[in-house]
């Protein structure tokens, strides 16, 4: 998705714009621009495709100033074309405004219209565009920059992140946010703005966090923040724990597949001292201010798109069973416009990866208003919780809820999410212990978990020690152009997440149903077309799973099995079997499954020669609608 990134440092700033966009590339897009304003010589390159176009534009210009924005932008409004890209510009009697945006402007036809009664002229077909004619205007009237920009935004509808410059003021910056992340970066002699910090990592590490509706004024060394209502705001400054390694590959050919090989040190890092043995328990500092209320809970409510949704749905299987409380998993985008009913004393659940998540991020609202029963209220001075389940610490869904588990998986580049899955999982297992140990889930089964996860991580890694396994049966996956995914139980999310991640990185069609479900229909697909990836291991229903083997087998379907190591009677149905430990109880199967899994849409999109790390079409975060 479209990334932001500034710098105001005195002197010459395009070295850290070209390092910012370059960090960002993994976010997903299709142009590119920079500004640099001068009272002398102002400069504006936008290069449509990959930033290796306006790299090279830009090395033979070499542009210099004291103050620059760049961009890069993941079409919304208007094709990914050369005019289209940011930066957006604008004149005014004195100068000309340069500016890029992140999020959608949804009043921007009304304004539009009102700009060309009064002459101006639009080059780009953007929503952007009209933001940067507006300050414009509003400078021509003897509006301060900063001043300008605050009538400006509060005229406008939608969801914005920008960053701004002014030609008559070379030395300065203006950033603003609402509904879309903007961080401000704190050095000596420099302040920077991103919407994302590894486009700033290695600057600096002093990061603010901007709140919906504030302002912030940048000059070399010097910020100050305002509220739309021009109120000065205080922020604290919050040190970054982002290390230049981690967005680095590595040695290994793709983000995805280090990510992949990350998982057994995400695991120990999400559980680091987050288990009492002793009692069957976890410790979540986080869910501290929501503890009052978990004897009167009546149900959980979960909320996640895409792979997070499927993370939360195997979830809702595993919570189930430990809490005994009915769990209820929606996709962000529907449930945010669906008129969902939370009930009193239920538990709001949001999961994400990126914390900024556009869907998510409103449907965390919706539960918030629609959770707010006025009984509760009176009861329990409040209304039902809501938690979140987070990777990026400082995002907005992290910002926004009562409390919450940070999933420590460190940064995901790569477009396609992996490890962030695991550690979703793992944290609504955390949630599960502390929830069902202060309900009926007895010590013994609650110690039986907690040994289960901590032998998690050495588990993992020996299904990595195999990837040549997974590799060899991918090599032969990549040769089908239809393949469906068959599980059960928690299980049958997997087999969702399985087709998700086949499809987004090999582009191979992939559907995946209830394994019970098939013989009601989609085994009319099974045939010699149709690979068929089955997932069974030896657990309760793993007879029944058995059948439905014997069904594919019986109407000529070709077979991918992940098994139990050692269950060498699933060779009957196939010869591409692969295992996983024998001793995984089914409270973590499902992330050892999903494992295999990934190693196999991996080799398999290696196979096709896809673009593994950015698939086409696809964002990392998706902060629009
Ligand atoms: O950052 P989030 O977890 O909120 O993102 C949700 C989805 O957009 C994300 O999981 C998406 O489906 C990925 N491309 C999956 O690989």
């Amino acid at each position: 998705m479209c990334g932001i990134v500034g710098c105001v440092n005195g002197s010459s700033v395009l070295p850290v714009l070209v390092d910012g966009l370059k960090r960002m590339e993994y976010r997903g897009y299709d142009s590119a621009g920079v500004a640099l304003l001068r009272a002398d010589r102002s400069t504006v390159i936008k290069r449509a495709g990959k930033l290796v176009e306006l790299a090279a534009a830009l090395d033979e210009s070499k542009p210099t100033g004291a103050a620059g924005i760049g961009h890069s932008r993941w079409a919304t409004h208007g094709p990914p074309t050369e005019v289209n890209a940011h930066p957006h510009v604008a004149s005014w009697a004195g100068g000309s405004i340069a500016l890029v945006h992140n999020g959608i402007i949804e009043n921007y036809a009304e304004l539009k219209a009102g700009l060309l009664t009064q002459g101006r002229t639009f080059l780009s077909e953007t929503d952007t565009e009209v933001l940067a004619h507006l300050i414009a205007v509003a400078r021509s009237e003897g509006k301060d920059l900063l001043e300008a920009v605050r009538t400006v935004l509060t005229q406008v509808r939608g969801t914005f992140a920008l960053a701004i410059l002014d030609s008559t003021e070379p030395g300065r910056m203006i950033g603003a946010r609402r509904g879309s992340p903007l961080i401000v970066g704190v050095a000596n002699d420099a302040i920077y703005l991103a919407s994302d910090q590894t486009a700033i990592l290695g600057h600096t590490d002093q990061l603010v966090f901007l709140d919906d509706d504030e302002i912030v004024d940048c000059r070399s060394g010097t910020y100050t923040v305002i509220d739309f209502e021009a109120s000065v705001q205080r922020h604290e400054v919050h040190r970054s724990e982002l290390q230049l390694e981690e967005i680095q590959k590595s040695g290994f050919p793709h983000f995805l597949l280090k990510e992949i090989h990350a998982q057994p040190e995400a695991v120990r890092d999400i559980l680091r001292g987050r288990l009492i043995l002793e009692d069957g328990i976890s410790h979540l500092g986080g869910l501290d201010t929501i503890m009052p209320f978990l004897p009167w809970l009546d149900g959980i409510d979960t909320v996640a798109c895409g792979t997070s949704y499927y993370a939360g749905l195997v979830g809702s299987y595993l919570l189930e069973r430990m809490t005994e409380l009915p769990v209820h998993v929606a996709f962000a985008s529907e449930f945010r416009y669906r008129s969902p009913v939370v009930a009193k004393g239920t538990l709001g659940m949001v999961i994400s990866q990126s914390g900024e998540t556009a869907d998510t991020l409103a449907a965390l609202r919706e539960l918030k208003r629609r959770g707010n029963h006025p009984q509760e209220q009176r009861r329990r001075g409040g209304g039902n919780p809501v938690i979140g389940l987070v990777n990026v610490v400082g995002s907005s869904i992290a910002r926004e809820v009562d409390g919450g588990v940070y999933l420590h998986a460190g940064p995901e580049i790569s477009v396609a999410s992996t490890k962030a899955f695991t550690a979703q999982v793992i944290a609504q297992l955390l949630v599960g212990l502390q929830i069902g140990r202060n309900r009926r889930l007895p010590i013994t089964e609650g110690q039986h978990i907690v040994r289960a996860l901590h032998a998690l991580p050495d588990q993992i890694q020996r299904i990595l020690d195999r990837s040549a396994d997974i590799e060899a049966i991918a090599d032969r996956v990549a040769g089908y152009d239809h393949v469906m995914f068959l599980g059960r139980d928690a299980l049958y999310p997997v087999a969702l997440e399985g087709a998700l991640k086949l499809k987004e990185v090999s582009y191979i069609q992939a559907e995946a149903h209830a394994a019970g479900e098939m013989k009601h229909g989609p085994i009319a697909l099974t045939g010699p077309d149709l690979l068929t990836i089955y997932l069974c291991p030896k657990n309760d229903l793993y007879e029944k799973a058995r059948s439905n083997l014997q069904e594919v087998k019986a109407r000529g379907g070709t077979l991918v099995i992940v098994g139990t190591e050692g269950d060498t009677s699933l060779r009957e149905f196939s010869d591409d079997v692969v295992g996983i430990p024998a001793e995984a109880p089914i409270w973590t199967q499902p992330i050892l499954v999903n494992v295999w899994l990934q190693l196999l849409a991996y080799y398999a999109a290696v196979k096709r020669g896809t673009d593994v790390d950015q698939p086409r079409n696809l964002a990392k975060s998706v902060t629009v609608e």
